[in-house]
């Protein structure tokens, strides 16, 4: 970005935006100390009556959701990729970043300088789409990988592997002490909502009779998701026909959140094998888990023994999961060069 100065933190005429886009949630974090976060969709009101009955042209998140009868509810990413076929979905994505950059409460003539992590996969296919979908708020423009971006937050620059367990991927990143590169990351499409769909399967194969619709499902996962030894029975009330009936659905969360681990642990092994021996070791002792599917009670345990036989792995949930990535990108915002930075 030719003739401007270099960001700083002092600057007050710039507002520095760390945005995390992520298939299930996207969130902010704002360099006047704004953080928020809101669930990837976006709702238009079906019609004049959907519109006349919910007061405005366009819902976010939770809100969007819960009126998904009277909205057309878009939820613009998937497998990490901005689905296709329709304008709708990018349309969906500029209105989410409208929306998150809203939400940050930038000061009338404030400059926007925006670092956007996307999932690996996006980064690749959907940069101009992603570029786009900014250009109208922004000043200035970075998009890097959410993997990174996490990397960044961390701290962890150098034999860092980072394993970032979002909704649509899971995103790997080897850090190596420079800016990573494609050969560095990995991308699986098992993730949160592999595990929701594989959860589905389960409980309509073990209870036929009982309908799980999707919201059900991902709030039992995330309420109760957990690998490893039981902590009790999980139980649910649901109905039956027209009755009122507990079930046990403790089996079920576990097959469906342990289908997630031996594919995770062999991308790992992948990656630290093609890892330059000597530092293999300090590799293997640092690996961290991001992202909602990090929260699965047992999961950083699971994979230290799904590794256990490469090796003695050592594996540290970052805080935060939810704003880590938002957190990392605004890290970015204060310490990446200019060359880095697209001028709007
Ligand atoms: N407490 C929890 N236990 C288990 N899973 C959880 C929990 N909280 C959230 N999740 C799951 O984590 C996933 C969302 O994680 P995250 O917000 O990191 O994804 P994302 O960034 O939106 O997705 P992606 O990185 O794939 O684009 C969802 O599948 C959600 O159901
Ligand atoms: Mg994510």
């Amino acid at each position: 970005m030719a003739k401007k100065s270099t960001p700083s933190k002092a600057h007050p005429d710039i507002l520095y935006l760390g945005i995390d886009l992520g298939t299930s949630r996207s969130a902010i974090a704002a360099s006047n100390g704004k953080r928020q976060w809101i669930e990837s969709y976006v709702g238009w009101p079906r019609d004049f009556v959907a519109k006349k009955m919910l007061g405005r042209d366009i819902l976010f998140g939770e809100d969007a959701v819960e009126h998904r009868l009277s909205v057309e509810l878009v939820r613009p990413l998937e497998f990490g990729v901005i689905k296709d076929g329709t304008d709708r979905n990018e349309e969906a994505v500029r209105e989410l970043i409208h929306h998150l950059i809203e939400l940050a409460e930038p000061e009338e003539g404030q400059k926007i300088y925006a670092a956007v992590g996307v999932p690996a996969e996006a980064l690749r296919v959907n940069k101009m789409a992603i570029r786009n979908a900014v250009r109208e708020y922004a000043d200035a423009l970075m998009v890097v990988s959410e993997p990174f971006a996490v990397a960044y937050g961390q701290n962890a620059l150098n034999n860092a592997l980072i394993i970032d367990i979002g909704a649509g991927t899971t995103d790997f990143c080897v850090m190596h002490g420079t800016m990573p590169t494609e050969e560095d990351q990995r991308t699986l499409t098992l993730a949160g909502d592999s595990i929701d769909r594989r959860l589905t399967e389960i409980l309509r194969e073990q209870y036929p009779g009982v309908r799980f619709g999707e919201q059900t499902v991902r709030h039992l996962k995330e309420a109760h998701g957990f690998v490893g030894p039981t902590n009790g029975k999980i139980t649910v009330t649901m109905p039956v026909g027209a009755k009122l009936t507990e079930i046990d659905v403790t089996d079920a969360i576990r097959r469906a959140c342990e289908s997630i681990v031996a594919p995770i642990a062999e991308t790992a092994i992948d990656l630290v094998s093609r890892y330059e021996p000597e530092f293999q070791e300090m590799l293997r002792r640092n690996v961290y888990l991001a992202g909602g599917g990090s929260q699965i009670k047992g999961i950083d345990k699971a994979l230290e023994d799904a590794l256990g036989e490469y090796g003695s792995f050592k594996i540290t949930l970052v805080r935060d999961a939810l704003f880590a990535g938002a957190d990392g990108a605004l890290a970015l915002t204060q310490d990446m060069p200019e060359e880095y930075w697209e001028d709007m």
